[in-house]
Formats: structure tokens, C-alpha cells, sequence
């Protein structure tokens, strides 16, 4: 069962969700999920869709290049706020209440991504043969599955792990001071339990907001992945990269940070 009905604490808080992990840079990250598009074969992308969109950041960059831009996500609060950051950018972005188990779409897209370990809200074998084939019905034949993982390296011990713990950001109106770890991994149901701890001191004297919540996550790594996509029938993995750019292997460098897998419908 994945953790979509558990993780409420902070995916009903958006924005400081959203200013917490707002380090990313948006529109390079959209270059490279084209650029992942071009190197496997599915340009040009005229559609796309993100599972589990959140904020739909990326989405708004890419409605604004051209590109018809769908985003699935389960929780009202983070579809409220999407909604509305994508109304401020008069950006063209479709956003659907789906669980990414089960959700149809009404057309079919050139591109599916799914961000920042969101896939790893599949905490079975079963849930995530459920998301990648209903990915595939979204998709076209040759069409892309794009997932942004945590890097393998960061599940074992003795590895150097590749992600900072903690982080503060600071904003015109409030300074967030986020703490991120992988807690409870369980090797035996391989699951972790990232907590993540976000103060917010607002500057206008408003009362500090704190959040600590643990979500329920798959440790996801290649040979899952690869069975996940051959059970599902649907999708052949065609590629493993370290960051969301084709220039970046996977390996053990530091420049691969992440493990991002392609996929490709059958
Ligand atoms: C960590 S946020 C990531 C947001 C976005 N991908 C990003 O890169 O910023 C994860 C999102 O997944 C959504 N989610 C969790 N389980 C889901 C499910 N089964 N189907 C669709 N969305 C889900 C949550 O509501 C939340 O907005």
C-alpha cells in the first residue's frame, strides 16, 4: 500500500513543503528531461505529464515552452496550491486528483516523469506494477518513464551518502530550516522512513510553524526497478543516469547524486 494516505502533515502544508525544497533549479531540470526525451528517442515531446506533481514546477516550465502539460497528484491541498502558482505564471497546466496507481488520462503524452523519490510512494512490488501500467496507458508507443530516485549508495553503510541532512532557506517573509534523514530502513521489507523536520520563523513576527512528519518509503533499487517493468508487461528499462541529464552516468562519481531510470513503452 503506498503512504498516500499517510503523508499528511506535510503535503498539506504546500508552500513550506515548497520553500523547504525550493534548491532545485526548475528550468535546467526541464532542459534535462528533454534532453533525456531526445537521447531515448520520444522528441519531439508535444505532451507531458508528472506523476505525483506536487507543486508542478517543472510543468509550468515546460507549458510554457510549447508543451501540453498534465499533472497527477492525490492531495487537494498541493493541487490548490499548483493550481495557483500555475494561474500567477499564466501557465497552461492541467492538474488531475489521481492516485498514480490508478488514474486514466484523456489523451496520450510523449513524456511521464516522476520527481524527488515521489515513485518511491510505492512501497510494493504490486503498487508500482499498478503506476507503471497505468503510465503506459497514458503514453504512446516509444513513449518515456522518467524517475528521479535516491541514489543506491545512500542506503548502505560505509557509502559516503550524497545528500545534505540539513538546510536553511532563506525568504523576503520567512526563514526555513529543514532536516532531512532516511530513518527505519528495514532491509528485510526494504522500506525507509524518511523524517523531515521544517521550521519556519516568519520575519513579520508570526508564529513559528514546525512539521515532522515520516513518510513511508520503497527502497528502490535497479533490480526492483527492472523487475517492476518487466512484470508490468509494458515498459523496457533503456536507461540508468546520476542526475536528470544524459551527461551524468550512473555510478559511484560524486556528479551522480541521484539514480534516474528511463523506461520505454513497449
Ligand atoms: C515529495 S512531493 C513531490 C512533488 C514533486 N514531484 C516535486 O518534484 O516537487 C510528493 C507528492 O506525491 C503525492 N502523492 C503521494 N502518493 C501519491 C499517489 N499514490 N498518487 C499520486 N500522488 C501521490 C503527494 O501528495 C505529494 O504532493
Amino acid at each position: 500500500m503506498s503512504s498516500s494516505a499517510r503523508n499528511r502533515t506535510l503535503f498539506e502544508h504546500p508552500r513550506l513543503y515548497d520553500l523547504a525544497f525550493g534548491f532545485r533549479d526548475f528550468a535546467e531540470q526541464s532542459d534535462g528531461l528533454l534532453a533525456l526525451a531526445r537521447r531515448y528517442g520520444a522528441s519531439p515531446v508535444r505532451a507531458a505529464l508528472e506523476l505525483c506533481c506536487g507543486p508542478a514546477h517543472h510543468l509550468r516550465e515546460l507549458a510554457t515552452r510549447g508543451i501540453r502539460a498534465y499533472g497527477l497528484d492525490t492531495n487537494r491541498e498541493m493541487l490548490a496550491y499548483a493550481r495557483s502558482l500555475a494561474r500567477r505564471d499564466g501557465a497552461a497546466v492541467e492538474l488531475i486528483r489521481g492516485d498514480m496507481r490508478t488514474f486514466r488520462l484523456p489523451r496520450r503524452v510523449d513524456l511521464a516523469y516522476c520527481l524527488f523519490d515521489s515513485f518511491c510512494h510505492n512501497t510494493t512490488d504490486a503498487d508500482a506494477i499498478a503506476t507503471l501500467r497505468a503510465t503506459a496507458g497514458a503514453l504512446r508507443r516509444g513513449g518515456l518513464f522518467v524517475a528521479e530516485l535516491t541514489h543506491p549508495g545512500d542506503f548502505f553503510a560505509g557509502i559516503r551518502s550524497r545528500s545534505r541532512t540539513r538546510w536553511t532557506m532563506r525568504y523576503p517573509d520567512v526563514v526555513i530550516s529543514t532536516r532531512f534523514a532516511h530513518t527505519r530502513v528495514d532491509p528485510i521489507e526494504e522500506t525507509f522512513e524518511p523524517l523531515i523536520e521544517i521550521e519556519a520563523r516568519y520575519r513579520t513576527g508570526r508564529k513559528t510553524v514546525r512539521i515532522v512528519d515520516r513518510l513511508q518509503y520503497r527502497i528502490w533499487l535497479r533490480s526492483g526497478l527492472r523487475h517492476a517493468a518487466a512484470a508490468s508487461g509494458c515498459f523496457d528499462v533503456v536507461g540508468w543516469h546520476g542526475d536528470l541529464t544524459p551527461d551524468v552516468p550512473l555510478g559511484t562519481r560524486d556528479e551522480a547524486w541521484q539514480m534516474v531510470v528511463v523506461m520505454r513503452k513497449r
